[in-house]
C-alpha cells in the first residue's frame, strides 16, 4: 500500500476571514499547518504518495509540500540550519499530487475523484479536520489489519450518545480473542440519536478496498443531498469477508484526536499541541497557568481594559 487519499476540496466557510485567500488546511497549529499533521502521519504509516481532493487550483497546498530552491539557498546563506532542515522535511515528506472535485457533491464524491490516480490498490482515507496523536501510531495499525483480514478497515471511536449525530455511526460484532477491533455489520451517516445503533463513531481515518471505488459509482446522493463514504461502507460491510473486496474492520481508537474543522477545537488543539511542546511547553504552560488563575479571579479584567500580558506582570 502506498498512497493516501486528503480531500482538502472545501470552502473553509467556519473560518473565514481567515480562509479567504488561504486554504483552510494551510491554517497554522502552532506553527506547522494542519495538513502537514496528516501528511507526516500518512508517511509515518509509511505511506508515499499523497493526493489532494481539491475544488479550485488551491495552488498554495501543493506549493508547501513540494521544495523551494529559492527559499532554501536564503537559509542556507544566512546560516539558518535548523530552519533549513525544517522546510527540507516538508519537501521529501510523500510525492503530493492533486485531483479535481468539480462540485462539493459529499465525501463519497470526493473519494471517487481518486480513483484514476489510485488504481486498483488499496489505499488510505486522511480527514483532514481530524487530527490524530502522532504517537498513538493509528493509521498503521489499521494499515496492518488490513493486510491481515483484507477487505476495508475504519477507525471507531467511542463518544457520549448525544454525540453520535455527528457521526457516522456503526453497528458491529466482535472479534474473538481481540479488544482493539470489530467487525462492522452496518453503517449509517448521522444517524438521530434514538436511530444510532451503538456509541462506536467514524473518525477520519479509513484504509479502503479498491472496489470502494465500483460502489461508489453507483451511490446515490444520502444525508444532506451528498454521496456518502458511509453509505458505500455500508454495502462492503453487508457483502462481508467475500475476497472480492467486501468486508469492513473496526479498529477502535482509544487515543487522542482534534478537529480542527470546528473554531473552539482548533483552539483546543493549539493550546494541548502547544504545552506538549519541548521548545515553548514550559514557557506557554506557566502563562497559561497565571492566565487562567487571573480569569478566575477577575472575570472581567477585559472590560477594564486590561490586556493578558499585564495580568501576568502584575
Ligand atoms: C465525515 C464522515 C462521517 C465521519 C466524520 C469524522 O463527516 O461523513 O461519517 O464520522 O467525517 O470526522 P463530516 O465531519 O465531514 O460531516
Amino acid at each position: 500500500m502506498r498512497a493516501a487519499v486528503i480531500p482538502a476540496a472545501g470552502l473553509g466557510t467556519r473560518f473565514l476571514p481567515a480562509t479567504k485567500a488561504v486554504p483552510k488546511e494551510l491554517l497554522p497549529v502552532v506553527d506547522r499547518p494542519a495538513l502537514q499533521y496528516v501528511v507526516e502521519e500518512a508517511s509515518a504509516a509509511g505511506l508515499t504518495q499523497v493526493v489532494l481532493i481539491t475544488s479550485d487550483a488551491k495552488p498554495a497546498l501543493l506549493e508547501h509540500f513540494t521544495a523551494n530552491r529559492d527559499l532554501e539557498a536564503a537559509l542556507k546563506a544566512s546560516g539558518n540550519a535548523s530552519a533549513l532542515e525544517q522546510v527540507r522535511a516538508v519537501g521529501s515528506l510523500a510525492h503530493v499530487t492533486t485531483a479535481h472535485q468539480s462540485a462539493p457533491r459529499g465525501l463519497g464524491d470526493a473519494v471517487l475523484c481518486a480513483a484514476d490516480a489510485i488504481g486498483d490498490e488499496p489505499f488510505a482515507v486522511l480527514l483532514g479536520d481530524d487530527l490524530i496523536d502522532a504517537r498513538d501510531d493509528l493509521l498503521t495499525r489499521m494499515v496492518q489489519v488490513r493486510q491481515q483480514r483484507g477487505g476495508s478497515v475504519i477507525a471507531l471511536m467511542r463518544v457520549p450518545r448525544d454525540e453520535v449525530s455527528k457521526y457516522g455511526c456503526a453497528s458491529v460484532e466482535p472479534i474473538p480473542d481481540d479488544d482493539s477491533a470489530v467487525i462492522v455489520r452496518g453503517l449509517v451517516e448521522k444517524p438521530a440519536i434514538d436511530d444510532a445503533p451503538s456509541d462506536l463513531v467514524v473518525v477520519g481515518r479509513y484504509v479502503l478496498d479498491p472496489e470502494v471505488f465500483e460502489v461508489l459509482r453507483t451511490t446515490p446522493p444520502g444525508r444532506g443531498g451528498e454521496v456518502q463514504l458511509t453509505d458505500a461502507l455500508e454495502v462492503l460491510a453487508s457483502r462481508g469477508f467475500d475476497g472480492a473486496g467486501g468486508g469492513v474492520t473496526g479498529v477502535i481508537f482509544t487515543g487522542r484526536r482534534f478537529d480542527t474543522g470546528d473554531k473552539l477545537e482548533y483552539l483546543k488543539a493549539v493550546v494541548q499541541l502547544a504545552v506538549e511542546r519541548e521548545d515553548l511547553g514550559p514557557a506557554f504552560r506557566s502563562w497559561l497557568q497565571t492566565f487562567v488563575a487571573g480569569e478566575t479571579a477577575e472575570p472581567f479584567a477585559h472590560d477594564r481594559g486590561l490586556s493578558a500580558d499585564r495580568l501576568v506582570d502584575e
